[in-house]
């Protein structure tokens, strides 16, 4: 039996569960799980594996991405430079940690990328964890960006800085704010949106509801948008390839 699940705090709602169920059936796979593992502190990680030896991968999601990186026995380049853990290999007593976020959205990006916006510039909206796999993505693509937040802060714009010029030379837009994100759903980042246009790229890391007011907004100013379902789908599917390699 392997045993694959998801660690974080309110996760009762979580997309993982389904996705895998249905990919396990879909290939056929029998003698594995896909389950739920709430924690309400982080320290309950070392009883979880304690008591579940079939224990082969884990997901880890909000707000434990980094919270679980002493816990474990070694990371991966990436996952240090990002300093955030989504993906956890279980390779006999030893435990790996990954992070997939990167893959997910760097893949997700490039399939609708213009030539135009690599030659641009980025805005990352927000400067949690998630921002950091986006500007670690970002540097890998060369793609210059500035993080907004709502506090003013070195190297940091605010949104009161997000003038007509700002937009226009920023014409990739991430949100990783969870602003617009289900139920909080007409709630959307403060920016001058009258200055976005065709040429603009806004992406939504949010993936409920599957079009938030963020990229209706770009939407009615002829802007390419895109939420977070495909970098969801990529960043699940690369944590499995790394459970399944030897
Ligand atoms: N699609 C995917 O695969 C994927 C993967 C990871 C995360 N996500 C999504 O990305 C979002 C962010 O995740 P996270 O872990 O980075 O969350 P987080 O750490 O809780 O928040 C991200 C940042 O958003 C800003 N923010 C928070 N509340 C805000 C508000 N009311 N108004 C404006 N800004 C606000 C904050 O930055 P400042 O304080 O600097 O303003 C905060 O640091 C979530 O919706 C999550 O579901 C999606």
């Amino acid at each position: 039996m392997k045993l694959y699940g998801l660690i974080g705090k309110h996760i009762k709602h979580s997309f993982s569960p389904s996705y895998f169920a249905e990919k396990f059936r879909n290939e056929g796979l029998i003698d594995v799980d896909y389950r739920l593992f709430p924690l309400s502190r982080i320290s309950e990680f070392k009883k979880l594996i304690a008591t579940e030896p079939d224990l082969t991968g884990l997901n880890v999601t909000i707000p434990y991405k980094t919270l679980i990186i002493p816990f474990l026995d070694s990371i991966s380049e990436e996952a240090k430079t990002v300093g955030a853990v989504n993906t956890i290999k279980f390779t006999g007593t030893k435990t790996i940690g990954f992070n997939t976020d990167v893959f997910g959205f760097t893949e997700s990006l490039k399939a609708h990328i213009g030539k135009e916006n690599y030659l641009s510039k980025a805005l990352i909206l927000g400067t949690g964890g998630a921002s950091k796999a986006i500007s670690f993505a970002l540097n890998q693509l060369n793609i210059k960006y500035q993080h907004v937040s709502r506090n003013a802060g070195k190297g940091l714009l605010t949104y009161e800085n997000l003038n007509k010029s700002v937009i226009e030379k920023h014409l990739i837009i991430i949100n990783t704010s969870p602003l617009g994100m289900a139920p909080n759903i007409n709630s959307y980042p403060d920016l001058p949106y009258k200055a976005i246009g065709k040429q603009h790229l806004l992406f939504d890391l949010v993936y409920n509801p599957e079009r938030t007011v963020f990229m209706k907004k770009g939407i009615e100013k002829g802007a390419t948008v895109l939420n977070g379902l495909q970098m969801l789908h990529l960043q699940a599917e690369k944590s499995w390839e790394i459970w399944q390699e030897p």
